[in-house]
């Protein structure tokens, strides 16, 4: 593939600070296992593909036994204490698979359930006949008993009351209370979907993960130095938020086009302290390339010929 240093089945190894990306499928037990060597992961984040039109439409049951596939790889690679959290779709129109079917596919894995999330979207669908839809849903489940990190939104708290004698004085909620804003809790409302007025947009990435999730996943469920993996990673959301909590990331995409945007992404960062391209595009180098070999044939054009769209010429 043009542009892209990885071809499938190949791994990119960072010489800073040892992070992985791989053009690999999460399902192939022998590319994950060259993917993690000897090295066991404290948390894994995972957001599949949601059984949409953007993705090859497989049946629901299909897509269950697919998850159930990579499922089992990620148990493996985990340490005896880990966290596994799964972004997945509920589709209102079609009984809402396949989280159901997701869910009682996850009875019989070796982890526990421990919460289920729902984070809000700013941009909803739907038409006047229904509620707005604008949740998001993020599994969480436990292998062991690993540690969890209380984290604190921005959100102030503003209700009062929860009366309580505390040395014979009555106390008011507030007064107890460990922090004046309230705790992230399995509502999340305060993250920011990606639109591509955003630093850390990256244009051709239609399924991106807004940084701030990823990065309270991350805080919540791992530390310092811990290894994190992702096997579906896209514009690589995950990785960056490693990289910017000092934690290692091995990640993987099956397509050589978004392993390619995920090493750029971290690069870019590292070369500008950006989180990404806003409007602009991973890609815009051979773009310009393009662009620049455009005009000199369009030098010698009949008129009529030179409109040659360049946008997604790549993505
Ligand atoms: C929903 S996106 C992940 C978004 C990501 N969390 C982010 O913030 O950018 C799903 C990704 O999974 C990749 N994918 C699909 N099937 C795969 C497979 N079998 N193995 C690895 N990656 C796969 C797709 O190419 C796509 O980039």
């Amino acid at each position: 593939m043009p542009c892209c240093r990885l071809a499938p089945g190949e791994i990119w190894e960072d010489e800073v600070n040892g992070h992985r990306v791989g053009c690999l499928d999460a399902t192939d037990p022998v590319a994950i296992a060259s993917l993690m060597g000897k090295e066991r992961a404290t948390l894994a984040i995972h957001d599949p593909p949601y059984n949409v039109a953007a993705f090859e439409v497989k049946h629901v049951s299909e897509f269950v036994k697919w998850c159930y596939q990579w499922i089992s790889l990620t148990y493996n690679v985990l340490s005896n204490d880990a966290s596994l959290y799964i972004w997945i779709g509920a589709d209102q129109n079609n009984g809402f698979q396949p989280l159901p079917d997701f869910m009682i596919m996850m009875r019989g894995q070796r982890f526990s359930s421990r919460s289920f999330i729902t984070m809000r979207n700013q941009r909803g669908y739907g038409t006047q006949k229904n509620w707005m839809a604008v949740r998001q849903e993020l599994l969480y489940y436990v292998k062991g008993n690993p540690d969890f990190q209380v984290e604190y939104t921005d959100i102030p708290k503003v209700l009062k009351g929860y009366y309580k004698k505390v040395d014979g004085k009555v106390t008011e909620n507030l007064q107890r209370s460990k922090s004046e804003h309230i705790r992230a809790s399995n509502v999340w409302i305060d993250v920011q979907q990606v639109f591509y007025r955003m630093e850390e947009n990256v244009s051709g990435c239609y399924a991106q993960k807004p940084l701030k999730s990823i990065k309270r996943i991350i805080r919540a469920s791992s530390s310092a130095d811990d290894l994190v993996v992702d096997y579906f990673s896209h514009s690589g959301t995950t990785l960056l938020a490693c990289e910017l909590l000092n934690r290692k990331c091995f990640t993987v995409d099956i397509d050589p086009v978004f392993a390619e945007i995920t090493i750029r992404r971290l690069e870019n960062f590292r070369g500008t302290g950006r989180a990404g391209w806003q409007n602009g595009n991973p890609f815009e180098r051979e773009l310009g390339e393009l662009g620049a070999q455009d005009a000199q044939s369009d030098m010698d054009k009949e008129p009529e010929e030179t409109e040659i769209p360049l946008q997604n010429a790549l993505l």
